[in-house]
C-alpha cells in the first residue's frame, strides 16, 4: 500500500528519463551507514559503494586489495541508510576478470546478499560479453571507462586518458561496446571534456563523469575527497566542498584539552 510519505526510489528508468529531460544526475560514494544516510537525505540520486573503499577506507595505495566479502559487508551497512537513491556497487578487482561466469556469479552474489540496485565494472570491449551475460540475467550494470584504476599497473600512472587521437577513438569504441552490451549507464573517468561531450551525445544511456568535464549527464565524486576528509591525494578534478579533516582535528584537540583540564564532563553531562 502506498502512503503519502512514500519516497520514490531512483531506478535505471529514472536515470534514463533524467538524461532525456536534460536533468543532471548527482552521484557520490559511501562506505558506511552514517554517510549514506546523510547523502540520501540531502537528495543525492546515486550512491556508489566504490572500490575506492580500498584507498579511502582501508588506506591502500590502489583499489586492487579490496575483496568481494569486504564490498558486501560495506554495502549492507550503506543500504540501511538509503531510502531514495539508487545503490550501485563496484565489482572489485579479480571478481570478474577471471571469466564471464565468475563475473556473473559475483554480480549475482552482490544482488542476492545486499539491497543493491546495480553493479559497476571497469572496461570496454574486453568486458562487453561479461556485461551482456549479467544484464541478460536482469542485473543492471553501470560501465566505467577512461581511467580505470583496477588497471593501474597496466597504465603505469593515474594520468588523463584519451589525449591522443588513437586513445580517444579506443575510448569511444569502448563506450559504444558498453552500451551495446546492455549497460544502463557509464562512468567516464579522467578524459578530455570534448571526448566526454561526444560520448554523451552519441550514447542513449546516461554518462556520469569524474574528471570528464561538465557535458556529462551527471557527475560523481569520492565523498571523502569532496568533503576534505581524505587528503593523502588531491586530484585537480575534485572540488572541496568542506574541509572536514580540519574540523575533526579541531574538535578532537578541543576534546583532549577538556579531558586534560577536567572541563569534560560537566555536572549536566554526569549522572
Ligand atoms: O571506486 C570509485 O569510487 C569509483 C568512482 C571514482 C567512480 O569508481
Amino acid at each position: 500500500m502506498s502512503t503519502e510519505k512514500e519516497i520514490k526510489r531512483v531506478t535505471t528508468k529514472t536515470l534514463a528519463l533524467m538524461k532525456k529531460k536534460g536533468v543532471k544526475i548527482s552521484s557520490l560514494t559511501a562506505y558506511d551507514y552514517m554517510t549514506a544516510k546523510i547523502l540520501d537525505e540531502a537528495g543525492i540520486d546515486v550512491i556508489l559503494v566504490g572500490d575506492s573503499l580500498a584507498n579511502v577506507f582501508q588506506g591502500n595505495d590502489t583499489t586492487l586489495p579490496v575483496t568481494m566479502d569486504e564490498m558486501i559487508y560495506h554495502t549492507k551497512a550503506v543500504a540501511k541508510g538509503i531510502s531514495r537513491a539508487m545503490l550501485v556497487v563496484d565489482l572489485p578487482f579479480m571478481s570478474y576478470q577471471l571469466s564471464i561466469d565468475e563475473g556473473f556469479r559475483n554480480a549475482g552474489r552482490i544482488m542476492k546478499e545486499t539491497s543493491a540496485g546495480a553493479v559497476k565494472l571497469e572496461g570496454g570491449i574486453r568486458v562487453a560479453d561479461t556485461i551482456k551475460k549479467i544484464t541478460d540475467a536482469g542485473i543492471p550494470v553501470m560501465g566505467h571507462i577512461g581511467l580505470t584504476p583496477q588497471s593501474i599497473y597496466q597504465f603505469g600512472s593515474y594520468r588523463e586518458r584519451g589525449k591522443t587521437e588513437e586513445e580517444a577513438e579506443e575510448i569511444f569504441r569502448d563506450a559504444k561496446a558498453v552500451e551495446e552490451a546492455g549497460a544502463f549507464s557509464i562512468v567516464l573517468e579522467k578524459i578530455p571534456a570534448s571526448l566526454a561531450k561526444k560520448i554523451t551525445s552519441e550514447l542513449k544511456i546516461p554518462t556520469i563523469g569524474i574528471g570528464a568535464g561538465v557535458h556529462c549527464d551527471g557527475q560523481i565524486l569520492v565523498s571523502p575527497d569532496m568533503l576534505g576528509l581524505y587528503v593523502d591525494f588531491r586530484p585537480r578534478f575534485v572540488r572541496h566542498y568542506a574541509e572536514l579533516n580540519k574540523e575533526i582535528s579541531e574538535a578532537v584537540k578541543k576534546y583532549i584539552e577538556d579531558v586534560k583540564e577536567t572541563k569534560f564532563p560537566s555536572k549536566e553531562e554526569s549522572y
